[in-house]
């Protein structure tokens, strides 16, 4: 097969979807030529030079959180971006690729090499590592020991706390469920991130009734109740009635004490004497007036926000992430000392999850749609943001596509591969696609005329794991980061440096009044408090 060959066979399935399986053409006539690439890096040797260092405050601060969003994902989107406007893909940049400053970050858990999205957010936003599926608490609080997560010196304040108490207003999107993981870790004090309602905690034995769960705690309690932006999924967890049709999805928690937090929120504000909008759907949503709300709920799934690449985009439907993002940003911005926004694409970690590339790499590619609307409505001068993701997942790209292969299709051949079967570019080490047969011999699926860029595609895997059961990976994750401070990633680091950056940026929570003090650690093997 030659590289920039156009091959497209279309055929046109009877539920209505369309199989295309291509070799993208290169636009780039000039790749042949050495000067292409002197000047290139000319180029960029020149913007690396330009390149200004940002030493103002931040009054701003974005934080953009692809959940299991690895290096190997982010080069697999960046190339379907590119082949979905009919390039190679190779070549392209994805928005957050194209940030002055990048870094890599260690993402284990205390007590785990490879982490949850828990452990990992509790890093990122308060700046102290904890163990695997706690929230908001450091390593002194094992999974579940609710009576050791409510001792004060075990509990961590987070950015979002830094940020309320200095004056700034807050908000997080997400497109999981308000009470997951990530968001969670923004302003609950739990031993279980699985405590997203009262019903998970039951059964657990001594000492769980003390504790609060994790919808209650967001409405309830100090930070959560002060948060002007709250969007997302979650009605079953908050105890509001769900939409007709909607089954309970993955990881759902129905509420068994009867509340409705979403009329408590409601309450809260009234009694307060507070302005508010509660939206479902991306028409209410749209019709919120940024100008004059001062609290903005939206719930826009009973358990998650549907995928990207399942969404209902009528005025009736659920809204796109980058519209979520723009009320929070109109809404935030109002405010003269600024915000905290957390903006989460979570469902890029379930697509993986399932071994679903198609569903998970459009998440991603929706993601950065968000980035992008949200740099058009701040100001890089005073506000930071940064791209990350918690970890990685087991994917890979498998040698030797030609260039511009479908980054969703398969390797036809290779010399290297001893049973000629083809092969697909993106595989999973574990995972749901696990699928060998005996014939003699173990025999792996003939992927030959198979449509496998469906969103339902489940790409194979070595290692048998349950439905969604593929895990996450264990190597570094990258950051990236634009505007005041933004250079301070500059090397690997711990993934707690993340609040530790956006908190100095912003000169908040620990370095509030922005007491300058640099420690060196250059490059030694340390372990801190040995
Ligand atoms: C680059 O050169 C190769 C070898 O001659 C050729 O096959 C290919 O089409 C050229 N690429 C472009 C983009 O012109
Ligand atoms: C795989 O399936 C295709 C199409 O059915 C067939 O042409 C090819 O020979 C098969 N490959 C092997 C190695 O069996
Ligand atoms: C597993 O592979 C066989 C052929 O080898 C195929 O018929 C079957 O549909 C596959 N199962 C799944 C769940 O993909
Ligand atoms: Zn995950």
């Amino acid at each position: 097969m030659t590289a920039f060959r156009l091959t497209v066979l279309i055929s046109l399935f009877t539920h209505g979807w369309i199989q295309a399986e291509r070799v993208y053409p290169s636009p780039k006539e000039c790749e042949n030529d050495s000067e292409y690439w002197m000047k290139l890096g000319e180029d960029e040797i020149k913007e690396a030079l330009a390149q200004p260092r940002i030493n103002r405050f931040a009054k701003n601060v974005i934080l953009f959180l692809g959940d299991g969003m690895g290096i190997t994902a982010v080069t697999a989107g960046r190339i379907l971006k590119g082949q979905k406007r009919g390039f190679a893909g190779e070549e392209g940049y994805l928005t957050w690729e194209r940030f002055p400053n990048i870094g890599l970050l260690k993402t284990y858990s205390l007590d785990k090499q490879v982490p949850d999205s828990a452990a990992t957010a509790t890093a990122f936003l308060s700046g102290v590592k904890g163990n695997f599926r706690t929230l908001g608490v450091n390593g002194r609080v094992k999974l579940n020991d609710c009576k050791a997560s409510l001792k004060e010196k075990n509990r961590v304040k987070t950015i979002l706390e830094w940020a309320q108490e200095s004056g700034k207003e807050t908000g997080l999107v997400t497109t999981t469920q308000v009470t997951h993981a990530t968001p969670a870790a923004l302003y609950a004090k739990t031993p279980s991130r699985k405590w997203q309602c009262d019903t998970r905690m039951k059964g657990l034995g001594g000492g769980t009734e003390s504790c609060k769960d994790i919808a209650r705690q967001l409405v309830e309690d100090e930070p959560g109740r002060n948060i002007k932006v709250i969007m997302g999924g979650g009605r079953q967890e908050m105890g509001s009635p769900l939409a007709k049709g909607e089954k309970e999805g993955e990881g759902g928690c129905p509420r068994g004490d009867g509340k409705n937090l979403v009329d408590d929120w409601k309450s809260c504000r009234k009694n307060e004497g507070k302005t508010y909008s509660y939206a479902t759907s991306t028409g209410e949503l749209l019709a919120v007036d940024t100008e004059n709300t001062d609290f903005i709920l939206g719930l826009f799934g009973d358990v998650h926000v549907p995928y990207e690449v399942d969404r209902d985009n009528s005025s009736k439907g659920t809204p796109h992430i980058k519209e979520m993002v723009e009320v929070a940003i109109r809404r935030l911005r109002r405010h003269d000392k600024g915000f905290f926004l957390l903006v989460e694409g979570g469902r890029i970690d379930h697509g993986f999850h399932y071994s679903k590339p198609k569903r998970a790499l459009e998440e991603l590619l929706a993601f950065e749609e968000a980035l992008e609307k949200a740099l058009e409505l701040v100001d890089l001068k005073e506000t930071l943001v940064v791209v990350t993701a918690d970890h990685s997942h087991v994917m890979t790209i498998n040698g030797y596509p030609e260039r511009g292969n479908n980054i969703l299709g398969l390797i036809e051949t290779s010399e290297d591969v001893s049973d000629g079967l083809p092969y697909t570019t993106l595989m999973f080490t574990n995972g749901p696609g696990y699928n060998f047969t005996w014939n003699d011999k173990v025999q792996r699926r003939n992927l030959t005329g198979v449509n496998t860029g469906h969103k339902d595609f489940v790409s194979p895997s070595g290692v048998p794991t349950r439905e969604g059961g593929e895990t996450h990976g264990g190597e570094d994750v990258a950051v990236y980061a634009s505007g005041p401070m933004a250079h301070l990633f500059h090397r690997v680091h711990e993934q707690t440096y993340v609040a530790h950056v956006m908190g100095y940026a912003a000169c908040i929570g620990p370095y509030d009044g922005c007491v300058r003090s640099v420690r060196d650690r250059s490059n030694a093997y340390t372990t801190l408090c040995d």
